[in-house]
């Protein structure tokens, strides 16, 4: 065993966004192009000896090269120890929790999330800090810097580790631990929730079904909920991780998830049905023949957060992105503490929970999370649910009707318009802004503009400013729709337009959101020239 100094070229566009570095899995096969980012990553980090590294992914292809060469990689540059997953297999909140508990320097994540895997899907790297979140954007900008001049990385020759087998051995200096990818993770929902409350609920009968996806999320909810809670053998399909996730899209959301929203609109349906995406940090809610809207779960879970012992406390405040829908503000306003709007991206949360300045997190594309860790978390938020059902011995969606009785319902839907030109989606949003200053008082449709911005943030902690977040413009009622594209996608442009609008009347809480939102939609279009610009006629995915 010796380290080698192995000469390379740059890759360009080795950027990371939203959420770490997405690419084909035909680029990350690349001859160097995984090194070339690792050496980035560990040179952004400077002295690595001595330190504790995380390593673990959502099981798709090439998450096993991809760990094997990372290892060889974290034993040239000095680390003490590496924590790896059995099986290469960690969740992203289950990365976020071990790098917390065995306070290491911090954590690799092998994923792309819910984007498809296999031979021909995505791959992605991610970096995750010391405090157990995503790097922010300062790390993520300087690990970018080095890979634009990055000619030579450090590995070590050793050759493959078994990673089925728990236990410990030796790259070069560096202990590597295969870790149990369930326990720490399991022990920390056994602190938060009532396991005995939900227990007795499956005893008296509750019929749940989780969809794993064929991805990360199944080992954890096979443990922890049929394992440690007693539901039945058969509460979660698609329990097994596969490389390709069975050919589906690992994104919980009414699209595609289908299997498990046809189940809970059977007349036998089960009581209670959740999902998680490729890396398990994404939820989705549903109850018979209802589908919760993430910024809805989040505000529920908000406005009922006693029911779970490790909330008992109260919350310090709540946090949500910019485009997730104002909801959780109404009981922020009601539970008398501050509700932070943040830019998209789990990233920009993790200043406010490390100042103490926010307990529970959501964002609208069916994430949601709290304090616990540092990223968003599917089965805590599904566990979280569990609790507050077992409590409040309610359905589903009595628990949302009542809450939407209370608080106001906030209608809203998400549109958006995958694989466009991405010249012409930047040509929409360059339009868009220019159009911005000529829009306040202007009446469009029954509304009339309030303000209209590209929406900037300066972090209250640390002060760093994130600009252009997002096209909105808001009406003078507060309804709103926002414009901006995604920072996730692998393929041309993928265009978001959210839809917002309150009603407080409980007799109007019942119209299809689609009709309800009917006005917002049309003027998204006068304005931007949706389907002018992308040839598009009508969303790809609407949730
Ligand atoms: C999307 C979601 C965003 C989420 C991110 C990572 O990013 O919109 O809320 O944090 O995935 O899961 P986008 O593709 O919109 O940049
Ligand atoms: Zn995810």
């Amino acid at each position: 065993m010796s380290i080698q100094t192995v000469a390379t070229t740059p890759f360009a566009g080795q950027r990371p966004g939203t959420s770490g570095l997405r690419k084909k899995v035909a680029i990350f096969r690349q001859a160097g192009y995984l090194e070339n980012f690792v050496q980035s990553v560990f040179d952004a980090l400077g002295d690595c000896a001595g330190k504790t590294l995380v390593l673990g992914g959502d099981g798709r292809f090439h998450n096993r090269p991809a760990i094997q060469t990372i290892l060889r990689m974290a034993a040239a540059h000095g680390f003490a120890r590496v924590l790896v997953g059995q099986g290469g297999i960690l969740s992203t909140p289950a990365v976020s929790c071990v790098i917390r508990k065995h306070a290491a320097l911090g954590g690799i994540v092998l994923s792309a999330s819910h984007n498809p895997g296999g031979p021909d899907g995505d791959f992605g790297i991610k970096y995750n800090i010391g405090n157990g979140g995503p790097a922010p954007e300062q790390v993520t900008e300087a690990i970018f810097q080095r890979t634009e001049s990055q000619h030579q990385y450090r590995i070590s020759d050793a050759p493959e580790l078994d990673l089925d087998a728990i236990g410990s051995t030796r790259i070069e200096a560096m202990q590597v631990e295969v870790i149990d990818s369930v326990a720490d993770y399991a022990d920390l929902m056994q602190s938060l929730f009532d396991f005995d409350a939900i227990r007795a609920l499956f005893v008296g009968g509750f019929r749940m079904c989780f969809d794993g996806m064929s991805a990360v999320s199944g080992p954890y909810a096979s443990a922890i909920l049929e394992g440690q809670l007693g539901a039945p053998a058969g509460t979660v399909i698609n329990g097994v991780p596969l490389e390709d996730f069975g050919g589906h899209h690992p994104d919980p959301n009414p699209v595609n998830a289908a299997q498990l929203i046809a189940r809970m609109a059977a007349p036998d349906a089960p009581d209670f049905g959740a999902a998680s995406d490729g890396d398990g940090d994404r939820n989705m809610i549903v109850g018979r023949r209802f589908d919760v809207t993430p910024s809805d779960s989040l505000a529920v879970l908000a406005a009922n957060v006693g029911v779970a012992p490790g909330y008992r406390a109260g919350l310090k405040g709540i946090d949500r992105s910019m485009p997730t829908s104002c909801a959780a503000d109404r009981v922020a306003e009601a539970l008398g503490i501050p509700c932070h709007e943040t830019p998209t991206g789990w990233k920009f949360f993790g200043t406010l929970l490390d100042a103490g300045m926010a307990t529970l997190c959501g964002e609208e594309s069916y994430g949601t999370g709290s304090d616990h860790v540092r990223e968003k978390d599917g089965l805590w938020a599904v566990l979280f649910w569990l609790n507050l059902l077992a409590v409040s011995g309610k359905p589903v969606q009595q628990i949302v009707s009542e809450h939407w009785a209370r608080f106001g319902r906030n209608y809203y839907s998400r549109h958006d318009y995958e694989a466009v030109d991405s010249a012409a989606a930047a040509a929409l949003m360059e339009a868009l802004r220019a159009s911005l200053p000529a829009l306040a008082g202007q009446r469009l449709g029954q509304y009339t503009v309030d303000f209209a911005d590209d929406f900037a943030y300066t972090d209250p902690v640390d002060g760093s400013v994130s600009r252009q977040q997002g096209v909105r413009v808001v009406m003078a009622d507060g309804a709103r729709i926002v414009f901006r594209l995604s920072g996730t996608g692998t393929e041309g442009a993928t265009l978001r337009v959210y839809f917002e609008r309150y009603e407080a009347d409980a007799a109007q809480h019942s119209i299809p959101t689609q009709q309800a939102l009917a006005g917002l939609i049309a003027i998204a279009e006068q304005l931007a020239g949706i389907s002018t610009r992308t040839g598009r006629s009508s969303p790809t995915v609407i949730t």
